[in-house]
């Protein structure tokens, strides 16, 4: 019926979702991570399991229950991260990357837990850049798929969001003001605009992620359509 056609509307589409913040290991005892509580990433991977879609979460550790029926796939790094999404690239139908992606990572990893030292009252790390898996997936993704990004500001909002939505090639970019107090990273309200490919805008009020989780999904089932 017409009714189980729209509460479904993404049936037999395979989406990878990524949430969480990744960690990038400094000695076996240590990490560099970020704010990310993955709630947001949570949110649409229940959203598009509800949506009908077939579901797989890559995910970085969170205090966050998976939902259920969905397909979890554990991640810590940057690295882990980017072999989990680009493996499973080819027979996806898109991609929504909800996870804070550490822009770098410590250069080196130390074998053995870092010590301090009786003459030095400073470290010094050096960090280099990690892979950037949106504009990977951007290179690799088929015209029939779907790839969704966020983008995190603190200033500037949509003028570094309108240029991340072109040059990671997105259908869609969720762009997300974090320097609000009580949305965005870690709270359990947000507010987004969503950048569209053909310039539309629309930005959400502060609502739950979960109701931003919903509104997601009905975009990229919209969008899946017109593919
Ligand atoms: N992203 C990614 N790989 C990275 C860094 C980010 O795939 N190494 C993805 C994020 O998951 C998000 C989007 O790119 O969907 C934008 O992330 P954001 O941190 O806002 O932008 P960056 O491109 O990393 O630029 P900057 O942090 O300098 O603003
Ligand atoms: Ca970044």
């Amino acid at each position: 019926t017409a009714t189980a056609a729209t509460a479904t509307p993404l049936a037999g589409k395979k989406l990878l979702v990524t949430a969480g913040g990744t960690r990038e290991a400094l000695d076996p005892v240590r990490f560099l991570t970020n704010r990310s509580s993955g709630k947001m990433g949570y949110a649409v991977a229940a959203a598009a399991q509800q949506a009908g879609a077939d579901v797989t979460l890559i995910t970085a550790p969170t205090r966050l229950s998976a939902p259920s029926g969905v397909t979890v796939v554990p991640i810590e790094s940057t690295q882990d991260l980017e072999q989990a999404v680009i493996s499973r690239l080819p027979k996806a139908d898109g991609v929504i990357m909800a996870a804070a992606v550490a822009d770098f990572q410590p250069l080196h990893q130390a074998e053995q837990k870092i010590k301090k030292s009786a003459d030095n009252d400073q470290l010094v790390l050096t960090l280099k850049k990690t892979p950037d898996i949106l504009r990977e997936v951007a290179q690799r993704k088929r015209v029939d798929q779907v790839v969704v990004g966020f983008a995190a500001e603190t200033q500037d909002l949509l003028a570094n969001a309108q240029k991340k939505l072109a040059t990671k090639h997105l259908d869609l970019l969720v762009a997300n003001d974090v320097s609000q107090a009580g949305i965005g990273f870690n709270g359990d309200n947000n507010q987004v605009t969503f950048l569209f490919k053909d310039g539309h805008r629309d930005q959400t009020p502060i609502t739950s992620k979960r109701a931003i989780a919903t509104a997601l999904i009905e975009h990229v089932a919209k969008i899946f359509t017109e593919k």
